[in-house]
């Protein structure tokens, strides 16, 4: 089971700290509140920057929550085990985190006011950046090598299933009120810019003092080096020792990883899944 991973709905989800029974659970009575904020990614969307982002912002740039609570406490996946019993206990807004695909969010979501901050990212770095991690982690199936892993990828064979059907799913919701799509891409570009969006959208007034300690500590450089944040504190049932979540934090390395044939195969099923969709809304295209 170490190796492998836990089934549910037809989705592979990771073996540690996830059963199928909570999984069931979690989408049928975990009560969403209306003041709470959601961050919704991918794995290897950039999830973890944007829950710094997300965290800072309502401190208002004061670095103390998190560089003294580890990023799974202040803000968790509400899909594992102790991530639930967290939330569940908490009171007043929340903040917390989740990949799970549409079909298996919890359903009170659909009939709240909950704020949802979806992050995409080119699937291409995704695919990259989810190839050193999880030969690194043990949560999960490990690849051998990044074409083991494309056709994983490219078949839906990979934790929280099919990046396609991941991200379809979600932008279905792109003209809610309570639902932001931000990219990993333009907060690179301009992380500024987003992180305005991102005050605005939860009806968050920050100085442009206060704006750029959230730019600080939500920094690549910051954020590797807090324990809080870089997966250095995680315990052992979950990655080999060494290891940090901030491996290089750019936009295009699968440009150093595909061979063109990699590169052709990949676009073939992109375009076969994503036609339909207005143009400009992914800016890696
Ligand atoms: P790379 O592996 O391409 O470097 P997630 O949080 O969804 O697991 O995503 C991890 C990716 O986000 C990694 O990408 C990691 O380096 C990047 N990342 C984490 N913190 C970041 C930050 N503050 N700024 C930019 N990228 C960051």
């Amino acid at each position: 089971m170490m190796d492998d991973y836990v089934w549910f709905e037809g989705i592979a989800f990771p073996t540690v700290d996830t059963k199928p029974e909570n999984l069931r659970e979690i989408q049928e009575n975990f009560v969403v509140n209306d003041e709470d904020v959601i961050n919704l990614t991918y794995p290897k969307s950039g999830t973890n920057w944007l829950s710094e982002i997300i965290c800072l912002i309502h401190s208002k740039g004061d670095p103390k929550w998190v560089q003294s609570v580890p990023n799974w406490q202040r803000a968790p996946w509400v899909e594992t085990g102790r991530g639930y019993k967290m939330l569940q206990n908490r009171e007043g807004p929340r903040i917390f985190t989740s990949h799970l695909p549409i079909q298996l969010f919890p359903k009170s979501f659909f009939h709240s006011k909950a704020k949802m901050i979806y992050c995409m990212r080119n699937p291409r770095d995704v695919l990259v950046s989810g190839y050193f991690f999880f030969r690194r982690m043990s949560i999960a199936k490990k690849p051998e090598t990044l074409q083991q892993y494309l056709e994983w990828f490219l078949q839906g064979n990979v934790v929280y299933g099919s990046w396609f059907e991941h991200i379809r799913g979600w932008l279905s919701r792109r003209q809610c009120e309570n639902f932001l799509v931000v990219s990993y891409e333009e907060l690179t570009k301009d992380t500024r810019s987003v992180v305005e969006k991102i005050c605005q959208f939860l009806g968050k007034k920050l100085t442009p003092e206060e704006i750029d300690l959230v730019l600080k500590y939500s920094s690549f450089h910051f954020m590797k080096e807090n324990q809080m944040s870089n997966f250095s504190t995680l315990p052992s049932e979950y990655l080999k020792s060494g290891f940090l979540l901030q491996r290089k934090g750019v936009t295009g390395d699968w440009k150093n990883h595909f061979t063109v044939a990699q590169a052709e195969e990949f676009d073939e099923v992109y375009q076969q899944n994503m036609a339909g969709f207005p143009p400009k809304l992914f800016p890696w295209e």
